[in-house]
């Protein structure tokens, strides 16, 4: 480890101690990360981005042990996920011990917990003696930002310090599975996908759907959505139905005469989950009035870009 990177990680672990607010990398996307077990300082997390109290935080922590301190049961399956997908871009969503302030869980009996394998994050938690309360570093209901510029953009002048780790690998946010019942529940589609998990535990039931009162707010119809208008479908049909003022977010397919962005030319799901926010971001900014854009296969991770992508597109 570079010592440049020792004394930032130093500097966001002092300030996470003294109860304040670090932006920090990990796998997916940013995180807005405070001291978990402070109920004060998790507080600060919800007036910086403006988050509602109904909006539960996930809690990241460094070790399946300390998951272990977090939760009273760990079920078979969730210890088989913790086993074989961590760290990485999985939530699993199990009872919580008293410890856990009750703004982390929005006053639930349930706390999603995560390992991100972000190497920043991780050496940042192994310093810790607290697990990190962190949605995504991004104001309520905007798209989640993937690199440090994004967080910079949006919150820098509230937040006291921003740990750089580059631009996120999997660019869509973990998928939280509910493991608190005999069949385990996927509640948001996400950087790992359903098929790896059932080839671990077996079928899941799968419950990301919208709803206006959701579980997981992840799942409001309309979210990690741009200020402009983003229209989804068949990209020739929407061109002709809405002109030239527009910009395209196409999978593989170019368009020449256009203000395009391809997610992936090769066709690779993963390389279109890394840029997909990203280039929401850069067609949101652009001076078009409006994003046309297309689903993409819809297996593997191209279940969470749809999700996504129809959220970006859902007007309510
Ligand atoms: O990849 C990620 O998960 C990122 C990085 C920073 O780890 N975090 C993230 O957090 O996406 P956030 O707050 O933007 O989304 C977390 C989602 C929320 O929609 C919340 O409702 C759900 O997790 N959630 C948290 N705790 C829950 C619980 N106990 N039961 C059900 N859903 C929960
Ligand atoms: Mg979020």
């Amino acid at each position: 480890m570079k010592s440049g990177n020792e004394s930032v990680i130093a500097q966001a672990a002092t300030l996470l101690r003294e109860g304040k607010t670090v932006a920090i990398p990990t796998e997916t996307v940013y995180g807005l990360a405070a001291n978990a077990l402070n109920a004060d300082a998790v507080l600060n997390i919800f007036e910086t981005k403006n988050r509602p109290h109904f909006d539960p935080l996930i809690v990241h922590v460094g070790s399946i042990a300390q998951a272990q301190s977090l939760s009273h049961e760990i079920s078979v399956a969730a210890r088989k996920l913790m086993d074989t997908f961590w760290p990485g871009p999985l939530t699993i969503v199990l009872t919580k011990k008293e410890i856990i302030p009750h703004i982390v869980t929005s006053g639930m009996d349930t706390v999603g917990l995560r390992m991100p394998s972000h190497p920043l994050t991780l050496d940042l938690l192994a310093q810790l003696d607290f697990p990190l309360a962190a949605p995504s570093a991004n104001p309520f209901g905007y798209i989640s930002p993937t690199s440090a510029a994004h967080v910079a953009e949006q919150l820098g002048d509230r937040i006291p310090f921003i740990l750089d780790g580059g631009e996120c690998l999997v660019g869509v946010e973990s998928t939280i599975i509910d493991c608190t019942n005999k069949i385990s529940r996927i509640l948001r589609l996400g950087g790992l996908s359903v098929e790896a998990i059932e080839e671990v535990i077996g079928p899941v039931e799968i419950n990301a759907v919208s709803s206006s009162s959701p579980q997981a707010p992840g799942m409001l119809h309309s979210h990690y959505a741009p200020r402009k208008e983003l229209l989804l479908g068949n990209i020739h049909e929407l061109l002709h139905d809405h002109g030239s003022d527009v910009s395209i977010l196409s999978f593989r397919d170019s368009y020449h005469n256009y203000r395009n962005i391809r997610l992936s030319e090769s066709g690779d799901l993963h390389e279109a989950a890394r840029n997909l926010f990203a280039a929401m971001r850069k067609l949101d900014a652009d001076s078009h009035a409006k994003i046309i854009a297309e689903y993409v296969p819809d297996y593997g991770l191209g279940r969470a870009i749809n999700d996504r992508l129809k959220r970006a597109s859902y007007k309510g």
